[in-house]
């Protein structure tokens, strides 16, 4: 089999287990019969989309995360701080399938068990994720990179051959108008300014229409005004997507955020409104030293 086909195979796979027809989280009891779902869509009736509970890995003895716990709403913009070396970016590579944990349960909506998931059937159930470097292939346009996003089948002949339908190409404008790139369709990406690119990179997550977008450190080396601008585009998406975005601006988090979680030595320290956690006397003392 060519590894195209097996992949379309492992997607699909995953779709079917994604969605099945009344296996419920409480053990085949019958929840899911009353309730029957679309395939590939995340079950989200109990008010969460991301659920992980006593989550724990280690390096080398050294535990990165340790039973950490977090419970992300459907829609919600959630802000992750912490020092250097708490776990924010091995959190993102459990929730992703990059990094499997040695102990824990990581769900995605109510039903969705992601550990027994590898990582492309993760991004297919939709999950998206952002890395801190921007990934736009530089020698194509803004629209080309965009259109890019939209192919499932990576085959040199699909893509040849693969022309956007009228649904994909309203989308397309859609998430150049989000991105506020509409303006700059036929330019290199290679030419963008070190923001531009940044949301061209979370304009191609969004052509997937990720239920859930992880975004580490995403405003690092912007410019105050690219940054005003990407708190902007964030309170746009939040609603529509559920957010995790890892940031060490401050004043950035303030504009975005509700509720802030800090991670310190692979689990949460504090959970609040900003105000609430840079008050705690514990957070206060991780961030200046002991
Ligand atoms: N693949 C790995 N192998 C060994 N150690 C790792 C690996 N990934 C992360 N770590 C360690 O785990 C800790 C947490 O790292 P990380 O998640 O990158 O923190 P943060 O993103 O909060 O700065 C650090 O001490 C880091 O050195
Ligand atoms: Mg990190």
């Amino acid at each position: 089999m060519t590894p195209d086909l097996m992949e379309e195979g492992a997607r699909r796979y995953a779709v079917r287990e994604a969605a099945p027809v009344g296996r419920t989280e409480s053990g085949g009891r019958a929840a899911g019969f009353s309730r029957p779902m679309v395939p590939g869509e995340v079950d989200t009736t109990h008010g969460r989309i991301l659920y992980t509970e006593d989550v724990s890995v280690s390096f080398d003895g050294f535990r990165a995360i340790n039973k950490l716990s977090l419970d992300i709403a459907p829609g919600e913009l959630r802000c992750i701080i912490g020092p250097n070396g708490a776990g924010k970016t091995t959190m993102m590579d459990i929730i992703t399938g990059k990094t499997k944990p040695d102990a824990g349960t990581v769900f995605f909506g109510s039903t969705i068990d992601l550990l027994r998931y590898k990582e492309p059937q993760i991004a297919q159930l939709g999950i998206g994720r952002k890395f801190q470097k921007p990934t736009v292939f530089e020698q194509l346009t803004v629209y080309v990179n965009l259109e890019l996003a939209l192919k499932t089948d990576k085959g040199v002949k699909a893509s040849m051959f693969f022309r956007p339908d009228s649904e994909q190409s309203d989308r397309l404008a859609e998430v150049l108008r989000t991105i506020q790139l509409a303006d700059s369709v036929d330019r290199l990406a290679g030419n963008l300014s070190h923001g531009q690119k940044q949301w061209l990179e979370i304009g191609m997550l969004l052509m997937q229409d990720p239920k859930l977008l992880l975004l580490d450190e995403p405003v690092a080396g912007m410019t105050d005004e690219e940054t005003a601008r990407t708190a902007e585009l964030f309170l746009t998406l939040k609603g529509q997507h559920s957010l995790l975005v890892v940031e060490h601006d401050m004043s950035f988090i303030k504009t975005i955020s509700e509720k802030v979680t800090v991670l310190h030595e692979g689990s949460v320290l504090a959970e609040g409104t900003l105000e609430q956690v840079q008050n705690d006397e514990r957070v206060i003392e991780v961030y200046l030293g002991r």
